[in-house]
């Protein structure tokens, strides 16, 4: 790797570190976020391993009781910020989310066991309880009725906030007379042609007004809340990093941990199929009340290779998607199907180019023997980085960088792209 590009790499991630934890990028999110922080530990893991361990270390210390991780840890209150500690009260010390965000965490805790030695080890061992915990919530929890399809209740726990996949979910919720009057913060920060609309910040707060008027009391939630869809993305990344769980649990000789890995992942796999949309050729957003399909391929919809779920059949399908798309697009995976007419390239999570599912898409791909397409994944996300900055997301028709210009997990995912992990193993 350009020695140049790493170093800045390095710097970007530096800055960001508030001492024992990242934020994603000053100014717009300035606390620590449950899927940035694991990808920042990955990041770390390329120059400094306990660092990396530190990071997924002080992530769960926002664990709740019940295991979920939230997908915020506000450890301070910055007025940058909206929707802040005082919105969500969750009661919980410290302060976080009521919600949670794809749980990439196993997967970068099981990666340093691989690649790494005894001191290793012993770190996944004293956080091997607190992510065992956190997966055992997302099957039960999100899953109660057993059908394998772990649901999500906002679409900010997608981590793909305002996806054209939510659209028809949101469609359903109400916004309530009495939800307070607010003020956005991200608007000052980032563009308004870049982020999610009003109508969906409405939304998307009345869900969370949902949640906190009844407690964040997540049966209820789940009955009875305004919003319950299954989404490709976190069931993809829930089974893959339940399936690096288990060859945690079995290096550190867990057994009965193991033996219930295996049996929620078997019954994972099954349930993925309720997302499978013959008439897309791939898996799909599902709205798990009405039975709604999101009708468009997306980069969540590519995870498939990284949970390894799937028919060959149903591989081909995605595949020959996967390239259709790629021909329309200068830079892959757009977040949404170019072909569809609610594809932009330019908001967030409805067009353009994230590095991150990038990284995960291209993983999948190769393990599968995709190689020419992982390739051009990576490739061009090296490009996007080298000839843009460090930018949150990017259109995927013209490279032009968006959001926040300095960000730590677009810096981790460059790192990783050219440093094997391995090297920063301690001698
Ligand atoms: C935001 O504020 O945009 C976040 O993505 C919510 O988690």
């Amino acid at each position: 790797m350009d020695s140049t590009i790493r170093n800045k790499a390095i710097r970007v991630m530096k800055a960001n570190d508030r001492g024992g934890f990242t934020v994603p990028t000053a100014n717009l999110y300035p606390y620590q976020w449950n899927w940035d922080s694991a990808f920042a530990a990955f990041g770390f893991a390329t120059f400094d391993r306990d660092r990396a361990w530190r990071e997924l270390e002080v992530l769960f210390e926002g664990q709740w009781a019940n295991g979920m991780l939230p997908s915020i840890i506000f450890r301070q209150n910055d007025p940058d910020y909206f929707p802040g500690p005082t919105v969500w009260q969750t009661g919980t010390e410290p302060p976080t989310t009521g919600h949670s965000q794809p749980p990439v965490a196993a997967s970068v805790a099981w990666r340093l066991v691989e690649t790494g030695g005894e001191a290793d080890l012993a770190r996944a061992q004293s956080l091997f309880s607190g992510l065992y915990a956190y997966h055992r919530w997302f099957h039960d929890v999100r899953d109660p009725d057993g059908t394998g399809l772990a649901a999500i209740t906002h679409p900010w726990e997608s981590g793909r906030d305002n996806c054209p996949d939510w659209d028809g979910g949101l469609n359903g919720v109400r916004v309530p007379d009495d939800l307070e009057p607010y003020e956005r913060r991200d608007l000052t920060h980032v563009d308004s042609s870049q982020r999610p609309t009003k109508a969906q910040y409405d939304r998307y707060l009345s869900i969370v007004k949902f949640g906190r008027d009844c407690g964040w009391n997540h049966e209820v939630i789940y009955h009875d809340g305004p919003f319950l869809v299954g989404d490709p993305g976190v069931q993809f990344i829930l089974i893959r990093a339940s399936k690096d769980l288990r060859a945690l649990a079995n290096r550190l000789g867990r057994a009965t941990e193991e033996n219930a890995l295996s049996a929620w992942i078997e019954r994972a796999e099954d349930g993925s199929q309720y997302l499978w949309n013959e008439s897309v050729g791939g898996f799909c957003a599902r709205d798990l009340r009405t039975g709604h399909f999101s009708d468009a391929v997306t980069s969540a919809s590519m995870l498939a290779f990284y949970a390894d779920v799937g028919t060959s059949a149903q591989f081909d399908r995605l595949v020959a998607n996967g390239k259709r798309i790629l021909d329309r697009v200068e830079f892959g995976f757009p977040s949404w199907d170019p072909d569809h007419d609610r594809f932009e390239p330019q908001r967030y999570w409805r067009g353009p180019v994230w590095s991150v599912m990038n990284y995960m898409i291209a993983e999948g791909l190769a393990e599968q023997g995709e190689t020419e397409m992982a390739a051009r994944l990576r490739s061009d996300t090296q490009r996007l980085t080298d000839e843009t900055g460090f930018f949150e997301y990017f259109n995927p028709l013209t490279g032009e960088g968006y959001g926040g210009g300095t960000f730590t997990w677009t810096a981790a995912i460059r790192l990783l792209l050219s440093t094997d992990v391995s090297t920063s193993r301690a001698a």
